[in-house]
This record gives structure tokens, C-alpha cells and sequence, in this order.
């Protein structure tokens, strides 16, 4: 890591700045040029005065452990909230308890629920096939919201997905021309508005419920909590789990149907081990299958660029920070470093075996980290493992695509467009098992 200086100094600039030729060859080759600029300028520095990328693991942490204080990262809407600092607070308070509703408890509960959610969402898919990514986030995306919501799942999987598309269209990282913005905007607000009205109903009619509520869900586990929340704070913290469950763990599961889809021999490791596992199966039965998930999860991080904001004067490795600026750091080129990890352009799922870390410290954030880390960390693991495990064991999979394409790097790193076809085996290869 390099020294801190005594003096503070200004941060090293990317030639041409965000000039229209670097913006140009950034979005022609996002991964390329911010891999590229790195070698050349070092782990910290500026592409034009308002963005400055840094690239070492201790750093970053930095960052991430100093957000909410001197860095900040946005915040959900929390509705009527008079102040920023109010609405910090009253996300921070929802998310505390948002993430005990996503408890491990919970989580092991809802095993079963969870493998006929996937089973049910898989079968569902149209025989023809359809896209890859939007297939995985439909399968991964309804299984999230039967955990989040239990009964009152089925009419929020339609409408989570099409709110999901809207708010990821208007978030930003490097600075991008505002071309259809505000009408981007403006559909964004909307599916927010409408999502929040639809789960103030939920909240109204699970309140009048008779008796004691069953604890089988977050929105049940929201509700019973000793420390009521407000209604408008509860809503907040189930509106952003949806959407932040949705398209980050459908992407993930698309990276990893598409590597078992071109490699028989993992792929027929996972069916075995998928296979020898009672059912319900739980974490401890799917060790392969676990390691093969957090591979993928450190090859194609689905979130492969992060942001803060300087939010007070800082120092960062002796380098001065100013409030307006961004900070960028990128989860995807800490995973692909050779100073960090060994053999970094190998998929090898056999690295998470061993009783030691395969990274150096920090090196390994594909959930973030920090008081704003991913909420739903544990929830998203189990899913894509389990999705993983059912799609080995019970269904062919079929993905036509370029076998070699690049990573699509936009908010999400998306995998090349293909499509995809799954074929129950226990309705074609009955006797098979
Ligand atoms: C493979 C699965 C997932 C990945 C890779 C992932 C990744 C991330 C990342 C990188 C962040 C930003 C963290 C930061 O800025 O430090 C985040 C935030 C968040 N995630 Fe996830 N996530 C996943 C699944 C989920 C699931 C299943 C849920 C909900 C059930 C969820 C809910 C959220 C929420 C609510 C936030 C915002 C937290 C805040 O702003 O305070 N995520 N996620």
C-alpha cells in the first residue's frame, strides 16, 4: 500500500481528463480503460476534476467503513422526511431492522419455500426460451419476494421487475450525457410512488389480520419488532429490498447458468452433489456448489463499479479530497488483480475450498461492505445456491450465445445477450435419477 505523505497532494490526473475522447474510449471499453489508467496513473486517481477512481483494497475499505460520515452513498427515500440527515437516519434505523427480518433464522425457515419458489419460477419460463439475464432475474427476483413478503408475493412479481428496469435505468457511475434523462426520471419517481402506495396496502390489510401474525416473512418480521417503525420507513425498506433483490442475483445466476452451460464436467459435479443432498438441502450439503457461487460472484461481480460521495474535506493516502467530488472503486478489477489473488483469469471454484481465505484482505467485495454493505448478502447467496443446485440436478440447460463474448459493463456487469431453454429431466429423462 503506498504511504501516507505528510503533506497532502493532489491526485494524479488521467491525460485529457473526462474529455470527450476519454469519455469516448470509456464507454467503448469501460473494464479496458479503467484497468488501463490504473497501471499507468496508480491505485488513486482523477478522470476530471469530479471522479476519482481508487484501486487498492485498503483503501477502498477505508471508504466503504468512513460512509455515512465523510463519505456518503445515496440514500433511499424514506417518505416524509424533512431533512437529509432525517432521512439517513430513518433508512439506517429501517435497514437495522430490515436486515434482522433477513436473519439467518428466517433465511433457514424458508429452505423449503424457497426451492418450490424456484422450481415454480423455472417451470414457468416459456418453452421457446427467452433471454438469459431477464430469465434468471424472474427466477431469482420471485423466490427473493416470497421471502420478503409471503402470501402478498404473487401480485409484486410482475410490477418489482418492471420498477426494477425503471430505477436501474436512471442510476449513474462515471458521468454520462443526460440524453432522455428526465423522462427516465420521471418513470423512475413513478415506480417508486406506486411501489410504496402497493406496500402501504400490504401493511394495512396484515395488520388486519386476526391473532398472533406468523413470522415466516420480513414484512412479517418488520411488523412484529418490538421497536415499531413507522409505516413510511417500513415501506422504504421493503420497496428497496424488492428492486435490490431483483437484477443483481438474476445477473449473478445468469453468469452461472452460462458457465455450467459450457463446461459438462462442472456442471456434473454440481448434478452429483446436487443430487447426494437431502431435500431440503441445506448449506452445508452444497459445499461445491457454495464455492462455485462466491467464484462467480468474484469473476463477474454483478455490481462491478461503486460509488461514494466526498461529503467533507478527507484525506485518502495523503491525497486530498474535496466535497463535489465522486469516489469510484471497482469490486471487478480488485477480483482480477494478481497482487491480491492467485490465478485471477482462472475460474476455479476449488480455490474456496481450503481453510484459508484466497484473497488478500478486502480484496473480495462483490456485496460491498461497511455500514451501507448489501442487506440482503446472505439471502442472495442462498438463493443463487439453491438455484444452482435445482437447475443441475433437475433441468437441461440450453444457452445459445457467443461462447467468448466480454462482460457488458453498465450498471450491472450483464452477461453477453444469449437465450435460454430449460428442459425439466424428471419429465424428459424419467428414471434417470
Ligand atoms: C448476488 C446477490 C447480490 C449482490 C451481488 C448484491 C450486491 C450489492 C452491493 C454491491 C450493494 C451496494 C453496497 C455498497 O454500496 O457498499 C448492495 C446494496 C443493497 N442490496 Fe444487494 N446484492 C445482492 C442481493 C441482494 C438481495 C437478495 C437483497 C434483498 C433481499 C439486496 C438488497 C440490497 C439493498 C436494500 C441494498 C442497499 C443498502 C443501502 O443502501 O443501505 N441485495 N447490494
Amino acid at each position: 500500500m503506498p504511504e501516507h505523505a505528510d503533506v497532502l497532494t493532489a491526485v494524479p490526473q488521467v491525460a485529457g481528463g473526462s474529455g470527450l475522447r476519454n469519455q469516448y474510449a470509456y464507454e467503448n471499453d469501460r473494464i479496458g480503460c479503467l484497468t488501463a489508467w490504473s497501471k499507468r496513473y496508480g491505485d488513486v486517481f482523477g478522470y476530471g476534476p469530479a471522479t476519482v477512481v481508487v484501486n487498492h483494497p485498503d483503501l477502498i475499505h477505508q471508504v466503504l467503513a468512513r460512509t455515512n460520515r465523510e463519505f456518503s452513498a445515496t440514500v433511499p427515500m424514506v417518505e416524509h422526511q424533512q431533512t437529509a440527515a432525517e432521512n439517513l437516519d430513518a433508512w439506517m434505523r429501517g435497514r437495522r431492522q430490515g436486515g434482522r427480518g433477513i436473519h439467518p433464522d428466517l433465511i433457514a425457515q424458508c429452505d423449503d419455500r424457497l426451492d418450490r419458489a424456484l422450481a415454480t419460477a423455472v417451470t414457468a419460463l416459456p418453452a421457446r426460451g427467452m433471454d438469459l439475464a431477464a430469465a434468471c432475474e424472474r427466477i431469482c427476483g420471485r423466490a427473493i419476494i416470497d421471502v420478503c413478503l409471503g402470501g402478498e408475493a404473487p401480485a409484486f412479481y410482475e410490477r418489482t421487475a418492471r420498477a426494477s428496469d425503471d430505477i436501474l435505468a436512471v442510476s449513474r457511475t462515471l458521468d454520462t450525457p443526460p440524453w432522455g434523462a428526465k423522462r427516465r426520471y420521471r418513470r423512475a419517481v413513478a415506480a417508486e410512488r406506486d411501489l410504496t402506495a402497493r406496500l402501504g396496502g400490504v401493511l394495512e390489510r396484515l395488520r388486519a389480520r386476526p391473532g398472533d401474525p406468523p413470522r415466516t416473512s420480513l414484512v412479517d418480521a418488520l411488523l412484529a419488532h418490538p421497536d415499531r417503525l413507522p409505516d413510511q420507513v417500513i415501506t422504504a425498506v421493503l420497496r428497496v429490498t424488492l428492486i435490490g433483490g431483483h437484477g443483481t442475483p438474476g445477473t449473478a445466476l445468469a453468469w452461472c447458468v452460462r458457465e455450467m452451460s459450457q463446461r459438462p464436467e462442472l456442471l456434473a459435479r454440481l448434478s452429483d452433489e446436487a443430487r447426494a443432498a437431502p431435500a431440503p438441502a441445506a448449506a452445508a450439503d452444497l459445499p461445491y456448489t457454495t464455492a462455485f457461487v462466491k467464484e462467480m460472484l468474484r469473476f463477474y461481480p454483478p455490481t462491478w463499479l461503486l460509488a461514494r460521495d466526498v461529503a467533507e474535506p478527507v484525506a485518502l493516502c495523503g491525497r486530498r479530497l474535496e466535497p463535489g467530488q465522486r469516489v469510484l472503486f471497482s469490486p471487478y478489477l480488485l477480483h482480477h488483480d494478481e497482487r491480491w489473488w492467485d490465478t485471477p483469469a482462472e475460474i476455479r471454484p476449488e480455490r474456496w475450498l481450503g481453510e484459508e481465505k484466497p484473497f488478500a484482505p478486502h480484496a473480495y467485495f462483490p456485496f460491498g461492505a461497511g455500514p451501507r454493505v448489501c442487506v440482503g448478502s446472505l439471502l442472495g447467496l442462498t438463493v443463487l445456491v439453491r438455484a444452482v443446485a435445482l437447475l443441475a440436478k433437475g433441468f437441461e440447460l440450453d444457452v445459445d450465445g457467443p461462447a467468448d463474448a466480454a462482460p457488458r459493463p453498465d450498471i450491472l456487469l450483464a452477461p453477453p445477450r444469449s437465450r435460454v431453454r430449460y428442459v425439466a429431466l424428471t419429465s424428459r429423462n424419467a428414471g434417470r435419477e
